[in-house]
């Protein structure tokens, strides 16, 4: 690590932004964190419904097991997203869209917060809670937020399940074969608000610094991936990009 920026934004971070190319971004449950999601750990995450452990509730095997219970568990988080607002990380990381030649936004998070505001194209690394998808031919069903959620599969008439990568699931094919790709070719990567623990998501920042990129981290807590890191602002995702996008031209 080179640099540890407590708590103003280096001047290398906006140098490299302003010189950026290509850029990836990776966010995980902190970019939320600001809008009142619950991150899963460092104490944010004390979910549990009706006496199951958030990660039993949201296994694969329980989905094998109760459909239905698993439906009602995402059911009543889809309920509580309904009043939550994107902040300034997610509006920031929108704006930036057009700002570089390409820009990649890898994200863990299933909230659909970041497509909320303007984000395009953006990498679901662990799927989407406004999504459905059918148990057997897999065609995918967006569930309205002001609307009922489709109760079987428009295509062939079977359960839906839940559009998330449970524990114990495989990631979605290809996206995170696309998102190492963009990670090798990007010359900036920017590690927003997760701990960097779950992996393969955590091992994108490492493939971007082995291939050259200048790797920055946006955490109020140091994570095991802090010393791969060019820089490390300790701040909190929205007060950081709202402080970079209006400081810098956005
Ligand atoms: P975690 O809950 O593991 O980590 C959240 C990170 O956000 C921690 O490092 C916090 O320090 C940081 N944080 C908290 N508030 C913040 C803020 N305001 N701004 C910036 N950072 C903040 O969440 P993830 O790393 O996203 O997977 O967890 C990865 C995966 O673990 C999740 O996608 C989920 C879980 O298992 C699945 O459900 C498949």
């Amino acid at each position: 690590m080179n640099s540890v920026a407590t708590p103003n934004i280096s001047a290398e971070l906006r140098r490299r932004l302003d010189a950026a190319k290509r850029v990836l971004v990776l966010t995980g449950a902190g970019v939320s964190a600001e809008s009142g999601v619950p991150t899963f750990r460092g104490g944010g995450n004390s979910a549990t419904w009706k006496g199951l452990p958030f990660e039993i509730i949201s296994s694969g095997a329980m989905l094998e097991r109760d459909l239905p219970a698993v439906w009602e568990w995402f059911d009543h988080r889809r309920d509580k997203l309904k009043t939550i607002q994107p902040n300034a990380a997610h509006h920031a990381i929108a704006s930036w869209q057009d700002r570089f030649h390409e820009l990649t936004v890898v994200t863990q998070n299933i909230d659909g917060l970041h497509q909320r505001v303007g984000s395009r194209n953006v990498v679901e690394l662990h799927g989407n809670i406004w999504r459905a998808r059918c148990t057997v031919c897999r065609l995918a069903h967006e569930i309205p937020m002001d609307g009922d959620r489709p109760e079987a599969c428009g295509e062939c008439g079977n359960s839906l399940r839940p559009d998330v990568v449970l524990f114990g699931e495989m990631l979605p094919q290809g996206a995170f074969e696309f998102a190492s790709q963009r990670a090798l070719g990007c010359d900036l990567c920017l590690v927003i608000g997760t701990s960097g623990i779950v992996y393969p998501a955590a091992s994108l920042p490492e493939v971007a610094k082995s291939a050259g990129a200048f790797v920055c981290e946006i955490n109020p807590e140091p994570t095991p991936l802090s010393r791969l890191c060019d820089v490390v602002v300790t701040g909190r995702a929205g007060e950081v990009l709202g402080q970079l996008t209006t400081d810098s031209r956005g």
